[in-house]
């Protein structure tokens, strides 16, 4: 095999490149045309993503509430939901978490979350509200209710967000604690850009 050969098959397409006296490949020849002196060279730009994200300091997203009118009945459903609670099987977390949701005609469906060994395999109390009522036969749903003993709002995970898009629409989340109401919102300004099977095509 010629010399011109061996380039061609390493290089996979075209013709070879013509031969110069520079012998040098072709990224060291690029290198040598853009990059200035090693002396002059900027350091900055050698760091690597690990120190440049320690230094950006990433930083949790602030979520802006939106205020929702209370449409009355929010304290019924939140009580349904911190009921569900105290079921909650979270013997790993120790953070027990109870689900309501609500049908038009004001039927509820409530659930808790379960966890297991696996960690992973978790069930969140949206989850299995919204299981627990798809299976019954529920199809419509007007809000849910989520209860946690915490002062801060506990919103839907980002699953729970997903699932709850795809089966209840933009509905109102009633955030609480045991005290009662911490929050509410609609379920779009939590999951601004979902994916659904509007995106199958
Ligand atoms: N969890 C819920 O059930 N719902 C939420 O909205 C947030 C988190 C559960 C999952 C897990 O069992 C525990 O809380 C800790 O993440």
């Amino acid at each position: 095999m010629s010399d011109s050969d061996t380039r061609k098959s390493r290089v996979g397409r075209g013709q070879p490149a013509p031969r110069t006296g520079d012998r040098r490949s072709g990224s060291e020849r690029r290198s040598h045309a853009e990059a200035p002196p090693k002396s002059e060279r900027r350091t900055h730009q050698r760091r690597t993503g690990r120190d440049r994200r320690s230094e950006t300091g990433w930083q949790l997203v602030e979520i802006v509430q939106t205020v929702i009118e209370d449409e009355g009945q929010d304290s019924l459903l939140l009580a349904a939901a911190a009921d569900a609670r105290t079921r909650a099987h979270a013997q790993y977390s120790n953070f027990r978490v109870g689900a309501a949701l609500e049908t038009p005609d004001g039927r509820i469906i409530s659930g808790c979350n379960i966890e297991n060994a696996t960690f992973g395999l978790t069930l969140c109390a949206e989850r299995v509200a919204l299981v627990k009522a798809l299976s019954d036969g529920e199809a419509v749903f007007t809000r849910i209710a989520v209860v946690a003993d915490t002062e801060a709002p506990t919103p839907p995970c980002g699953p729970c967000r997903q699932l709850l898009w795809e089966y209840c629409g933009d509905i109102d989340i009633i955030l609480g604690n045991l005290d009662g109401p911490t929050a509410r919102y609609r379920l779009s300004a939590l999951l601004p850009l979902p994916f659904d099977r509007r995106l199958l095509g």
